[in-house]
């Protein structure tokens, strides 16, 4: 029959969220209802609100999220009641051509639970990343939760499930920051700062915030940022290339998806530097490169979706690295709120106020 709890709608392209009551059917083969405890809200979240995701309204948001396992459905062996998860956008197939070749970190036949939500009247929900978290329990695909260690706070924790995990990620996967290496990153919100953390987990030697809000600076240097550069003051190409010796960085990462800042960031390389691509491009932005510099540079342009994560190898152990004291999560958490609160947070993430707000369920 299932049960009916709060959730946050998004109902239509540009209206502000509600919260409603919604319908989380009992768990299916291979699914698992979760009964949340925190999520983030994320800057994906704004985006299905305004319809630039897709026109699938009314959306169930929210998607960076930890809870308690309710329960499962037939043949899930991998969690079970009781167990503390993380969600994720990424349950691996095992199958598909990129699972076969060892690159499961680019499966999109993403095992998704179908999406059985839905309103009292019937109307179906569509789940944010297929996940669906600002709400008291949700269903999901059982390979969509990852076992964490429980003593982690929820708050924390839950962050590694989006743009915490995509962040770190960018550095220490796609762009493979090495012990000494000098990386610059583009734009210190919530996902360049944890690039800033995930730079110095791995031991770059010299790590440079660029931003054009002096709060975000401050809050890149908390995370290990050695250098800061205004970039509404000072152009950042000049000022990375003096700050590493004339050369450029090793690795530049773009973590706010604007044309100019990627131009930048292309500049800023080193000699066969590594040029990563985070934040994410309307559909129109376009960036103009002379062939002659791209030929003439070498090094790489990549772009880096989710961190290039494997959830069940990285979730466990970044747990572990914050339980630890080494991976500072609790430092994106810059309030917590309750789930009414989720549409005056987009107001606050737009301002550049806070890295993350999270919903404390
Ligand atoms: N690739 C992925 O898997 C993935 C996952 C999550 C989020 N994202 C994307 O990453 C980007 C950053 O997300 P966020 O949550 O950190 O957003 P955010 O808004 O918190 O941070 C963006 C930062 O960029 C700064 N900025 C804006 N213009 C700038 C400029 N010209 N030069 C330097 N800095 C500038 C802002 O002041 C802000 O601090 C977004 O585009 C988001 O959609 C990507
Ligand atoms: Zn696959
Ligand atoms: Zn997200």
């Amino acid at each position: 029959m299932g049960q009916e709890v709060r959730g946050v709608v998004a109902k239509e392209k540009g209206a502000a969220v509600t919260l409603e009551t919604i319908v989380v059917p009992n768990p299916g083969p291979g699914e698992a209802v979760i009964a949340l405890q925190a999520c983030g809200v994320c800057r994906t979240d704004l985006h299905y609100r305004e319809g630039g995701i897709n026109d699938d309204f009314p959306f169930l948001l929210g998607h960076e999220a930890a809870g308690i396992v309710e329960s499962v459905g037939a043949g899930v062996t991998d969690v079970a009641p009781g167990d503390f998860v993380v969600l994720n956008w990424r349950a691996v197939c095992g199958t598909c051509r990129a699972c076969r070749r060892g690159r499961p970190w680019y499966c999109f036949s993403t095992h998704n639970a179908a999406q059985k939500m839905t309103l009292p009247d019937g109307t179906a929900l569509s789940p944010a990343l297929g996940i669906g978290a600002f709400a008291d329990k949700t269903l999901v695909a059982a390979g969509q939760c990852t076992k964490v260690n429980p003593k982690a706070r929820p708050e924390a924790a839950g962050l590694l499930g989006c743009g915490v995990m995509a962040g770190l990620g960018a550095a220490m996967f796609t762009g493979q920051v090495e012990l000494g290496d000098s990386v610059a990153v583009f734009g210190c919100g919530g996902v360049g700062c944890a690039a800033v953390a995930g730079s110095k987990l791995v031991g770059a030697a010299v790590i440079i915030g660029v931003d054009l809000n002096a709060k975000k600076l401050d809050l890149a240097r908390s995370f290990g940022a050695t250098h800061t550069i205004d970039a509404s003051t000072t152009d950042p190409v000049q000022a990375i290339r003096s700050l590493t010796g004339g050369n450029g960085a090793d690795v530049c990462i773009e973590a706010v998806g604007d044309p100019k800042v990627m131009e930048q960031a292309f500049l800023a390389r080193d000699l066969a530097g590594t040029l990563v691509q985070v934040g994410v491009p309307t559909p129109d932005m376009k960036i103009e490169l002379p062939m002659i510099e791209l030929f003439g540079r070498g090094g790489a342009l990549k772009s880096s979706w989710y961190g290039d994560c494997l959830p069940e190898r990285d979730f466990p152990m970044l747990t572990g690295l914050y339980l630890q004291g080494r991976l500072p999560l609790e430092k994106f958490v810059s309030e917590t709120i309750e789930l009414d609160g989720v549409e005056e947070s987009f107001g606050k993430m737009q301002r550049g106020e806070v890295l993350r707000s999270v919903v404390k369920i």
